[in-house]
């Protein structure tokens, strides 16, 4: 890539080494106090665009912090990896591809070449060949083999191809089409397909069989078994394209499963998986809440690909966010990093979050090849809130280690109940600052003692109520939870995945650690299924074959 330092590792760069000595004065940092001292800091440390605010006070920095992990960005050579992802260089160097989800949001009338091609026009085609299908559907044009309107619809995929549709269609539950239902068929698991099609008329259900690879295990079987089921349900097998489209970029795999051409819709091999919702993989999305809803959310996403490139580094929301996960997790030794929703509707952001940072992040080595002899990617984990308060939140407040937590709110509800919402917000907002205020010694004993306890209980229950607080939170706040604020949410955090990695010389695009387990799954169906008698090459595997065989009465 253009002007990137390759050759450097990181931790060679001036501002890395200036960064830990800075994390030794750090030591003493109390944000209580930083906050006491400056009642500026909630303004010197928030940051607004594109319908979100993100408060980053309450983290264990100051203007040097700030300054350093700025100039780390400026000498790993951010703004030329951030040119280099836009203009479509091969940022995806193991796979030789570009990562061009950023094309998927942007406008007609803007050029982008790859190879020679404007990837703009096919982007826009794919787009209205969506508004098509989803006007067809909506207006009830679109029949099953009986003539009935398509009232359900099942998007059959794993990972990118599922993650961040469903994401999407929940999180805009309020802006739902009536008439079309959206379900998730994911899992190779039977309950799985079971419990959903024990729901289901195949009369009125089209099957959405969304794979970028048209190879992924899971998502063959279960389509397989959606036909099957279709089958013996009565659907004529003449009828079946009725039923069955695909969203894909091997159209041969799906035209031999026997999806017609002219119900594929196209994928290109610059998105990636993770990347891919803003794409025909948005299928579901799209017929959940309609074409307009969904030009909006790539809209959002399309203006915070606009801050991301425009904004200065040091006032730039994925990059700050970026920046203080490596200020975390390279100097701070922190490990994860919690995503707490607090809606409803954004439940499952969490295990998008997991997919994106984690299958971008998770590497060890360095786009040349070479080892990292830092931390990467941290385990995201979460959930919303305020459920996880009565939970994990424990572990945050008063285990032994640092987890920064990102918190993820909106103003106002689409569910006003009573006074539920300020009640949810006032959560959100005291779990963030008793997050940094904590509780010491002396207060817990005031508190002990203003109850009337004797000295000898203080004493005893004292250390037990002591919170050490400086636990470092952002809040994102949106106004609410719509399709543009959502789609520059989940731009937000691509960035700032993208981000960590440029800085740190990976690649965020590839996947291969996911490979193994599967190459590795043929030899154990085949020696479970007794296909071959030759035993595993180790003998756990092998004694775990023998216990499935002994017991199995499937
Ligand atoms: O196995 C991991 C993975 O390749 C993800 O990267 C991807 O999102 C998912 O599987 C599904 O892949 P596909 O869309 O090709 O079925």
């Amino acid at each position: 890539m253009a002007d990137r330092p390759q050759s450097h590792a990181v931790t060679t760069l001036p501002a890395w080494q200036a960064l830990r000595q800075h994390r030794e004065q750090m030591n003493d940092f109390n944000m209580r106090e930083a906050f006491a001292d400056d009642s500026q800091r909630f303004d010197r440390y928030s940051l607004s665009s594109c319908g979100l605010l993100l408060d980053y006070s309450k983290n264990l920095i100051g203007d040097k912090t700030l300054e350093l992990l700025v100039q780390l960005a400026e000498q790993a050579g951010l703004p030329a990896s951030i040119e280099a992802l836009f203009n479509g260089e091969k940022v995806n160097g193991s796979e030789g591809r570009a990562a061009l989800h950023t094309a998927l949001r942007s406008p007609i009338g803007r050029r982008l070449e790859l190879d020679g091609v404007d990837l703009i026009p096919q982007v826009h085609q794919v787009l209205h060949q969506m508004t098509e299908l989803v006007s067809r559907i909506h207006s009830g044009l679109w029949r099953g083999y009986s003539e009935k309107p398509i009232t359900e619809v099942v998007n059959i995929g794993i990972g990118g191809s599922f993650l961040g549709p469903q994401l999407v269609s929940e999180a805009l539950r309020p802006f739902t089409q009536r008439g079309v239902r959206c379900h998730y068929l994911a899992n190779i698991d039977g309950s799985e397909f079971r419990d959903l099609t024990a729901r289901l008329n195949p009369e009125t259900t089209l099957f959405i069989v969304s794979s970028k690879s048209f190879g992924t295990l899971e998502t063959l079987k279960n389509a397989l078994a959606a036909r099957d089921w279709y089958l013996a349900m009565g659907g004529p097998e003449a009828q079946l394209h009725k039923h069955f489209i695909a969203v894909t970029s091997n159209e041969k795999a799906a035209v031999e499963f026997g999806i017609k051409a002219e119900n594929i819709f196209p994928m290109w091999d610059w998105v990636g998986g993770r990347y891919s919702l803003w794409s025909a993989i948005g299928l579901p999305i799209a017929l959940a809440i309609g074409i307009s809803n969904f030009k909006e959310l790539l809209a959002g996403a399309y203006a915070m690909d606009q801050h991301f490139t425009q904004a200065p580094l040091a006032q730039n929301m994925p990059v700050l966010m970026a920046l203080l996960g490596i200020w975390y997790g390279n100097f701070w030794e922190a490990k994860s990093q919690a995503i707490l929703p607090y809606d409803h509707y954004l439940r499952n952001f969490t295990k998008h979050l997991q997919q994106l940072d984690m299958e971008s992040n998770g590497k060890s080595v360095r786009q040349d090849g070479s080892p990292v002899d830092f931390s990467t990617g941290p385990v995201i984990w979460g959930g919303v809130g305020c459920n996880g308060q009565h939970a994990y939140h424990q572990l945050l407040h008063q285990g032994t280690q640092l987890i920064p937590a990102d918190f993820i709110v909106p103003v106002n509800s689409f569910s006003p109940l009573a006074d539920h919402h300020q009640w949810l917000f006032a959560n959100c907002l005291s779990q963030s600052q008793a997050l940094m205020h904590g509780k010491t010694r002396a207060e817990a004993e005031a508190e002990l003692r203003a109850k009337g306890l004797d000295e000898a209980e203080v004493q005893r229950l004292a250390p037990h109520k002591v919170i050490p607080g400086n636990r470092p939170s952002n809040i994102l706040v949106l106004t609410r939870v719509a399709p543009y604020n959502l789609g520059a949410l989940v731009a937000l955090y691509e960035h700032k995945v993208f981000v960590q990695s440029a800085i740190w010389g990976t690649n965020a695009f590839d996947q291969w650690g996911v490979e193994l387990g599967k190459e590795l799954g043929l030899g154990v169906y085949q020696r479970l299924t007794g296909e071959t008698d030759e035993p595993a090459s180790d003998a756990s595997t092998q004694g775990l074959i023998q216990h499935f065989r002994e017991r199995h009465r499937g």
